[in-house]
Formats: structure tokens, C-alpha cells, sequence
């Protein structure tokens, strides 16, 4: 089963609280791929989202070195950036998928590696025309995992 749900996240603050609301249903083992062109928001969610799951170490985007680990009161929170890597190939190359079962892990551009993640949450950052301030987030859950968490986050923002 599919489930979504889409969000309009009218400041940082907002999307702040979306951050907030999915990490409380965050387990290690769990992974979020979060997609949208640059500039759209996915790294201000990781840092709130690692700000939410308790973690006091500061998130920077991983474009360059491909990851960082952050250690948060669930455990590490695993926040990769894809958009370096050739595709799915180099991401397992580099035992990145084999990380996931012992962090919460978050993936920017996800899409790309999402094959190696079949159970996963995925978060769609789009820009609004002609509001700055404001994103549009869509959440897509697969099976019963992430449907309860997708139920929620509808209600909480
Ligand atoms: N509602 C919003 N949610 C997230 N970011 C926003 C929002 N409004 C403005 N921004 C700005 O958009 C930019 C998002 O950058 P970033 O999170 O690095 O994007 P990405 O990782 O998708 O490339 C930041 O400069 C942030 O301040
Ligand atoms: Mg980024």
C-alpha cells in the first residue's frame, strides 16, 4: 500500500515542525530519502530533524564528503548526499546501504539509492511560486511501517 500526504511549509519554522513531527516516529533501521532540486530545503529538514532526535552536533550538507554521522539520543542519525555518486552501484561499493541498519539514516537526493532501501520514507521538496519563504513537502509511505507515520504527520501540520 501507497499512502501520502503534502504539506505547505510556509517558513523554516514550518518545515522545521514537519522535521519534528516525522522524528518522532524514527527507529534505527529506518530510512528517509528526502528529493527536490537545490535550494529546496532537504538539508534545513536533516538539521532539524537531527535537532529533533536530540542530537546538539551541527548539520552541514554532505555533498562533498558524502556523509556524516551525528550522534542523537536514538543513536547516529546517517546523513548522506547522493548527488555525487554515480548511481546505486557506488553507493554499495562504499557499504553505504549496510549502514542503515544500525543508524537512522537520511538521504538527499534518495532517488537515486532508493532500490537499495525497499522500506523506506520519502520526502518530494518543491518550491512555491512566488513565496521565498515557502516549500511544499510530499510524504509517500510504502506498507504498513510508514503509513502510521504518514497518518500522523498529516495531522500535525
Ligand atoms: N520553508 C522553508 N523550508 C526550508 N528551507 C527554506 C524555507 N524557506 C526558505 N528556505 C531556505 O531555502 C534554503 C534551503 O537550503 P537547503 O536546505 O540547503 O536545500 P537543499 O539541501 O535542498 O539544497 C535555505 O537557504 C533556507 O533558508
Ligand atoms: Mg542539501
Amino acid at each position: 500500500m501507497v499512502l501520502s500526504s503534502s504539506h505547505r511549509c510556509s517558513d523554516l519554522a514550518a518545515t522545521g515542525s514537519l522535521a519534528a513531527a516525522v522524528a518522532e516516529h524514527l527507529k534505527i533501521g529506518d530510512v528517509v530519502l528526502l528529493d527536490g532540486p537545490i535550494g529546496a530545503g532537504k538539508t534545513h529538514f536533516v538539521s532539524a530533524l537531527a535537532a529533533a532526535l536530540g542530537s546538539s552536533d551541527q548539520v552541514t550538507s554532505p555533498t562533498y564528503t558524502i556523509m556524516h554521522y551525528y550522534e542523537a539520543s536514538a543513536g547516529q542519525l546517517l546523513h548522506v548526499d547522493a548527488y555525487r555518486l554515480s548511481g546505486i552501484g557506488e553507493y554499495r561499493d562504499l557499504g553505504m546501504d549496510e549502514l542503515a541498519p544500525e543508524a537512522i539514516t537520511a538521504v538527499e537526493w534518495g532517488e537515486r539509492v532508493a532500490g537499495a532501501h525497499p522500506e523506506h520514507l520519502s520526502l518530494r521538496f518543491a518550491f512555491v511560486a512566488g513565496d521565498d519563504d515557502a516549500r511544499s513537502v510530499t510524504i509517500k509511505a510504502s506498507g504498513s511501517r510508514w503509513q502510521s507515520v504518514v497518518g500522523t504527520t498529516q495531522e500535525a501540520t
